[in-house]
């Protein structure tokens, strides 16, 4: 028997397209079911002034298939150099939407991220002001702190410090993969929220070291163990605003990947909506994955919904999608979530 799930057309509040060749390739994936997203800005040179992020929302809007409604909701990196008055008018401009923290060395080209907050706080205080929200990639750097423990540290000894310096500063936890962070992002109020991505809802550590090691599940911030898979399971499926959808889908060519020092990020912009389905069916969750896909997201960033819909179906045969998208950069391998999905967005 086909089930059918009708919700308002999700968008994805963390995503990254590249640059370029990637870019093109990539585009089509996202744009085929998300509405909107939220560009992350880590391109080579990082995106930090308003004139970078209209530049490349042009090249993003370039690469749209013909037809395709989409709209890039672009942010800053912020570095050590940005310029609070440059922020601003980003921010008044309407196309940037947030501004993102990289803690220096912490992922994909962060080497122009922040070392040390202090000399950000011009720019913190201003966005505290204007309402315009801080996306934190959530891990603290310091090699003495093991990379399973960076999450948790990085709350205790720089997100509350800073939630408590600025309470009027919006901040998103990106990419949260565990209790602590669940746990903290529940109790934060208002200004706070927290994206999951998809693939953190299906894998753990051991599908990335067990049998060999699964170069195309390896991410960061790292699957941590079950358990953390599993609060970040009840999080997203609670349909609590605090949690919304941000697939953090990063494509990397697959010589990259499979390579002796191998490219963080799980490419998943493909199948996203049909493996949250699957996953929110299995939790007894369906009617909850409006709001975490399409609900939640708009209103922490004050946006309106999408009036459009999506429809899934679920199939009684196993759904196949493709394994490599082609780009003119080289393949990019899709995320394979380890078992059967027999659900599929329908046109
Ligand atoms: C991202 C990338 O490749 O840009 N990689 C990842 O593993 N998530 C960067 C990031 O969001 O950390
Ligand atoms: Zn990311």
């Amino acid at each position: 028997m086909t089930q059918e799930l009708i919700l308002r057309r999700p968008d994805d509040w963390h995503l990254h397209l590249r640059d370029g060749a990637m870019l093109q390739g990539v585009l089509p994936e996202t744009a085929r079911h998300f509405a909107r997203a939220i560009i992350m800005p880590n391109l080579v040179p990082p995106v930090v002034t308003l004139a970078q992020a209209e530049a490349y929302r042009g090249r993003i809007l370039a690469a749209l298939p013909k037809g395709a409604a989409f709209e890039p909701l672009m942010t800053l990196y912020l570095t050590e150099g940005s310029d609070p008055a440059d922020v601003a008018a980003a921010a008044a401009s309407g196309l940037v939407k947030a501004v993102k923290l990289y803690p220096a060395g912490a992922t994909t080209n962060s080497h122009s991220g922040v070392r040390n907050l202090d000399n950000v706080m011009p720019v913190l205080e201003k966005m505290a002001e204007i309402g315009l929200p801080l996306c934190t990639h959530g891990e603290v750097t310091t090699a003495e702190v093991d990379i399973f423990d960076r999450e948790a540290v990085f709350i205790d000894t720089v997100l509350d410090p800073l939630r408590r310096r600025l309470p009027d500063l919006r901040i998103v936890m990106e990419h949260i993969t565990t209790e602590e962070g669940v746990a903290y992002a529940r109790a934060g109020g208002a200004n706070l929220g927290a994206t999951i991505t998809t693939h953190h809802l299906i894998i753990n550590r051991n599908h990335i070291l067990v049998g060999g090691i699964k170069p195309h599940y390896y991410c960061l911030p790292v699957a941590k163990r079950e358990k953390h898979r599993l609060a970040l399971r009840a999080a997203a499926t609670s349909g609590e605003g605090s949690f919304f959808l941000g697939t953090d889908s990063a494509p990397h060519v697959d010589a990259l990947k499979e390579h002796a020092c191998g490219c963080a990020g799980c490419f998943t912009a493909t199948n996203t909506m049909a493996l949250l389905a699957h996953v929110f069916e299995e939790d007894g969750a369906l009617d909850k994955l409006e709001a975490f896909a399409s609900l939640n997201g708009p209103a922490f960033y004050g946006l309106p919904v999408n009036e459009t819909r999506m429809r899934l179906v679920k199939h009684e045969l196993p759904q196949t999608f493709p394994e490599k998208i082609l780009t003119e950069a080289g393949p990019v391998t899709v995320f394979d979530p380890g078992f059967p999905v027999h659900w599929h967005v329908e046109p």
